[in-house]
């Protein structure tokens, strides 16, 4: 059979395998991006998908508008003027199942084959992977402890010129270094890209799960201009399995959006829109999360104590201080593909650092998730993982 000429840049397979280790017995695995399943408020939920089947069965069975279910829409604009200071109205709001196809729908917007997008790297495997669906070609930006570099995102621009359609970033607790951007570089990236008619990407998936009390403004809250599309979803703070996410526009780009959105699926699902509007309207988001933050912080914490024991001294890490992973790097002459291949063999998984990378250039990096391992778990893997990585420095 002939596929498309975008299967050949397709190939990575890392976040797949990834998600099929997390499936594998015995194995102990940093690998997944996953929230942990037991914070998924089981029993609350089926209360309130029994209630929505009550009340409201026929429309929860039915198909839903394509922009979703306007209560749902409503409660996320509230929600994200309170927490945020973000001004969006209901109209500008669209439910997508999932972020990811809010990722999708994006690319499928502004992308043609051989444009560019610029990118902080290392940077969300699904997000690359998104984008190479429709054939673009992706410009890794560096980063420092503050964000993206501006010096950087200004050289790329001068080069690419008209050729640069998309900027991809994430703000917050990055996947997969776990770090967020300072207030002032949000503040003078927006500033800076308001001169270009470019629209960004803010991937805001891990926003909420801070282990401080504080949050930060969104690039969207600095954006004038309506250059800037937010991306938020449930999957994190509530549970993935729902499929419940939104993508926020100015008016003019979510006529565009809805269009792709009744292309690709016709709507969410209203069931499930249904029951997280029911949820919102009967329960207390914000103290969920806040226990959720408080048992990974005591995992990160957790994992943090393993490392600086176990591990040797040129491994190095920056303490996160949200989100679900620890990014830590090993000498540039090592490679951690090599690390995880012995790993393995001890039934302990990660995700090599180089697949976060667009172009695979760096290899001395690995993605350590907390989140998803009791202190048990990730008091064993670590402890193997340290002394692998002790024997593999020493050689
Ligand atoms: C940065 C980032 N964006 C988006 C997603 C997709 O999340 P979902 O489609 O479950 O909303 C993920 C999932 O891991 C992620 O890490």
């Amino acid at each position: 059979m002939k596929f498309a000429s975008r299967m050949e840049c397709l190939q990575d397979k890392a976040l797949l395998n990834a998600m099929e280790l997390t499936e594998t017995e015995d194995m102990i695995s940093f690998s997944a991006g996953f929230p942990s399943p037991e914070t998924y408020p089981v029993e609350e939920i089926k209360e309130s998908f029994d209630q929505v089947l009550d009340r409201e069965g026929k429309e929860a069975l039915s198909y839903c508008s394509t922009s979703g279910f306007g209560k749902l829409r409503e409660i996320i604009a509230d929600r994200m003027k309170n927490k945020f200071g973000l001004n969006y109205r209901t109209e500008e709001v669209v439910i997508t199942s999932g972020s990811q196809q809010a990722l999708d729908m994006s690319s499928m917007l502004f992308i043609n084959k051989g444009d560019v997008v610029l990118f902080e790297t290392p940077s969300y495997l699904g997000a690359v992977n998104a984008l190479r669906a429709y054939e673009a070609e992706l410009v890794a930006l560096p980063t420092d402890r503050e964000g993206l570099i501006l010096d950087a995102l200004k050289k790329a621009l001068d080069q690419y010129g008209d050729r640069v359609k998309l900027i991809y970033v994430i703000p917050d607790f990055q996947n997969p270094t776990g770090r967020s951007w300072s207030p002032e570089r949000r503040e003078a990236f927006v500033e800076f890209i308001s001169d270009y008619e470019i629209p960004v990407i803010e991937d805001a998936a891990y926003s909420e799960l801070s282990f401080e009390d504080k949050l930060e403004k969104p690039l969207s809250y600095y954006d004038k201009k309506g250059q800037v599309v937010y991306v938020g979803t449930f999957s994190k703070t509530f549970c993935p399995g729902l499929r419940v996410a939104w993508l926020c526009a100015r008016e003019n780009l979510m006529e565009k959006y809805l269009i792709l959105k009744n292309a690709a699926d016709l709507s969410s699902s209203a069931i499930a829109q249904r029951q997280m509007a029911n949820y919102l309207m009967h329960n207390d988001l914000d103290a969920h999360i806040k226990w959720i933050t408080g048992l990974y912080k005591e995992r990160r914490d957790c994992m943090m104590v393993v490392i600086d024991r176990e591990f040797p001294k040129e491994a190095h890490y920056v303490i996160p201080k949200g989100g679900l992973f620890i990014w830590l790097e090993l000498p540039e002459n090592k490679d951690s593909r090599e690390l995880l291949r012995r790993a393995m063999a001890e039934k302990v998984a990660f995700i090599p650092g180089g697949s976060f990378y667009p172009s695979g250039v760096k290899n001395n990096e690995l993605r350590l998730n907390f989140s998803n391992l009791s202190h048990d778990d990730i008091e064993k893997g670590m402890t193997i993982l340290g002394r692998l990585t002790r024997a593999y420095l020493a050689e």
